[in-house]
């Protein structure tokens, strides 16, 4: 999965954000510069967070308990980092961009981000990536994915041991 973070979301979507979505954005409005700003900081950062990921997956792989406890704080760093990038994006820019962006910058968005051939966001997997993502799908749990409950988790979703 991390490497598909790596491949898909870090690699393509990202940088298609930074060098077209946000130009874009910027040649229509001045408004959000510095939100837009701080995304394209955020994106600029995420090579590098997920090389420190990877990291110290392959040290609790290689390394094992020990290294536990730090792979999980950073993971779960991650994942409130890319949350909160999400929101920002889907909650202001996305609004913003139905409101200032013209039919030929949406045709030349929807061109650009259609080549990317995401199958997490519904297109069939390309032939060397379709292994990956049968196996990401089988993992992840439903209603995600296919894969059956993580453990220690309710019937409700919420995990047993974290409910403090
Ligand atoms: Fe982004």
């Amino acid at each position: 999965m991390l490497f598909y973070l790596d491949e898909f979301p870090e690699q393509r979507h990202h940088r298609k954000e930074s060098e077209l979505l946000f130009p874009k954005l910027r040649a229509r409005t001045p408004l959000s510069r510095e939100l837009l700003d701080q995304l394209d900081h955020d994106h600029a950062q995420g090579e590098r967070r997920i090389r420190e990921l990877e990291h110290a997956l392959l040290g609790y792989e290689m390394m094992g308990e020990p290294r536990r406890a730090e792979f999980e704080r950073q993971l779960e760093r991650y994942v409130e980092f890319y949350r909160m990038h999400m929101a920002l994006e889907e909650q202001q820019i996305l609004p913003l961009a139905e409101r200032v962006l013209t039919p030929q910058d949406w045709a030349d968005l929807d061109d650009a981000f259609t080549a990317n051939r995401d199958p997490l966001t519904g297109h069939e997997p390309e032939a060397p990536y379709r292994a990956l993502f049968t196996r990401i799908v089988n993992l992840v749990p439903a209603p995600i994915g296919l894969g059956g409950r993580p453990a220690g988790a309710s019937a409700h979703g919420v995990n047993a041991a974290s409910t403090s």
